[in-house]
């Protein structure tokens, strides 16, 4: 068994001043000690269409499923669009998951942090990108839930949590989230 597992951290939001990626550091600095986490990044990334993977696949898809091929687990971060994903991130899934039979999601642990700048917190794009892991074979935590409502003043002009309730509370998601991805490994032997 590992010591430390390598988790991919996938970020929704492709803007320079994303409350969400102040989300994801804030969760990679509370996380224990055995995640070692490294954000991919998934904005340069071509839409995907089946008739380039058909020839030569475009080198960023490439090095984006080879970046993804040893992940331990991933920790998807994002805001919702629309009551949905941004298009960026399903793009990255549809990406990941061809060609068939090679799909570089299958069997990875995944949590995932929605949020948004209203009180539902991104709740429709969490539940959309679970019936989209539901599908990729993905096994997503399931509690705690996480859904920051009200994200766009959780953070400092230093990009740190200005609400301990928040921080307490994504404290205790990482910690389940390493127990989770913990709980699959160990199923895999
Ligand atoms: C949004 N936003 C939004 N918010 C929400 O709660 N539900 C929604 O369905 C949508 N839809 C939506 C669509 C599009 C195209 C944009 C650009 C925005 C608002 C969104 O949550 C807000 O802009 C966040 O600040 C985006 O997260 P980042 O970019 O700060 O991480």
């Amino acid at each position: 068994m590992k010591d430390k597992f390598d988790i991919a951290v996938i970020v929704g939001s492709l803007r320079k001043d994303s409350i969400s990626r102040k989300l994801a550091n804030a969760i990679v600095s509370l996380a224990p000690a055995n995640l070692s986490l490294r954000f991919v990044d998934v904005g340069e990334l071509p839409f995907y269409n089946p008739d380039l993977d058909a020839d030569d696949a475009p080198q960023s898809w490439k090095a984006f499923r080879a970046s993804m091929a040893p992940a331990d687990g991933v920790l998807f971060v994002t805001p919702e669009y629309n009551r949905s994903v941004p298009a960026s991130l399903k793009n990255a899934l549809d990406v990941g998951s061809r060609p068939a039979g090679q799909s570089i999601w299958a069997g990875k642990p995944a949590g995932i942090v929605s949020g948004s700048l209203g009180g539902i917190g991104g709740f429709g794009a969490n539940h959309h990108l679970r019936q989209s892991l539901t599908f990729l074979d993905m096994p997503a935590m399931q509690q705690p839930e996480a859904y920051i409502g009200s994200f766009g003043d959780l953070f400092d002009e230093n990009g740190q949590i200005t609400k301990d309730g928040t921080r307490d509370f994504l404290t205790k998601f990482a910690s389940a989230f390493a127990d989770w991805v913990k709980l699959q490994a160990k199923d895999q032997l």
